[in-house]
C-alpha cells in the first residue's frame, strides 16, 4: 500500500469545514472496498478513521489489513483480539468473556463499524466505547444530514445485527441518486460545528 500524503480521515474529521458530499463519496468508496472483501468471505476487522487514508483528491482508501480474517460462514465464534473497541457494535460488548462461545456476524461488526466512521465525521464527535450511537444520531436533528444519508446511517448503527444494513446495501444507498440528489448543489453548503448550514456570500 502506498503511503498517502493526505493522511487518514481524523484529518478529514478534524478539518473544521468539510462538504457532506464529500464524507458521503468516501463513505462508498470504502463501502465498495469492503464489499469486495466480503465477497470473498473476509472480514477487515477494524474499520476506522485511522485505517482509511486519504490521496491527494480526498480519495478515500482503506487500509491495515492486521486484523482481517477469512470466516467460513455467516456467524463465527470470536477468537483472539479483534478492532477498536469505539468502532465496536453492542453485540460485541455481550460478550468479551475469553471462553465465549457466542457466535457474531463478524460482516455487520464491520458495517456497523463503518457507521461509527460515518457518525464520527458528520458529528465531529469523539467516538466513546459501549456509546448508543443510533440514539446519538436520532437526538442530533440540529445536524440536519439529509433524509436518505440519515436513513443509510440509521441501518448501519442499528443495533441488532440482524436488522442492520449488509455491506452490499450500504453500497447501495451510498450510490443512489435518491440519496445524491438530496445534497445541495452549492458548494458553500458545509458540515460545520452546528451541522450543514448554508453560507452567505
Ligand atoms: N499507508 C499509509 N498512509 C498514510 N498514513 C498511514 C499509512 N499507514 C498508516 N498510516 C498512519 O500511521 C499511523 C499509525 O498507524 P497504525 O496502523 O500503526 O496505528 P493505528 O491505526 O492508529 O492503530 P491500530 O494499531 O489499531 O491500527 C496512523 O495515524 C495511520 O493513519
Ligand atoms: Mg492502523
Amino acid at each position: 500500500m502506498p503511503y498517502y500524503e493526505g493522511g487518514d480521515m481524523v484529518n478529514m474529521w478534524r478539518r473544521p469545514e468539510v462538504n457532506i458530499c464529500a464524507i458521503a463519496g468516501c463513505i462508498l468508496q470504502v463501502s465498495l472496498a469492503v464489499n469486495c472483501l466480503h465477497q470473498e468471505s473476509v472480514i477487515h476487522g477494524d474499520i476506522k478513521c485511522r485505517n482509511i487514508f486519504l490521496d491527494d483528491h480526498d480519495n478515500a482508501h482503506l487500509g491495515d489489513l492486521g486484523y482481517a480474517r477469512f470466516v467460513s460462514g455467516q456467524k463465527t465464534v470470536l477468537t483472539g483480539p479483534l478492532g477498536t473497541s469505539t468502532y465496536w457494535s453492542p453485540e460485541r460488548f455481550d460478550c468479551e468473556s475469553d471462553d465465549s462461545v457466542e457466535e457474531f456476524d463478524l460482516f455487520k461488526c464491520d458495517v456497523y463499524a463503518l457507521g461509527v466512521v460515518c457518525w464520527v465525521l458528520v458529528s465531529k464527535e469523539v467516538p466513546v466505547a459501549g456509546a448508543n450511537y443510533l440514539a446519538w444520531l436520532k437526538g442530533a436533528t440540529h445536524l440536519n444530514i439529509p433524509a436518505h444519508m440519515r436513513l443509510a446511517m440509521e441501518l448501519m448503527l442499528e443495533p441488532i445485527p440482524e436488522k442492520r444494513a449488509t455491506i452490499q446495501e450500504v453500497m447501495t444507498m451510498f450510490s443512489s441518486p435518491k440519496l445524491w440528489n438530496e445534497f445541495p448543489k452549492r458548494p458553500e453548503f458545509v458540515v460545520s460545528d452546528v451541522g450543514v448550514s448554508e453560507t452567505t456570500s
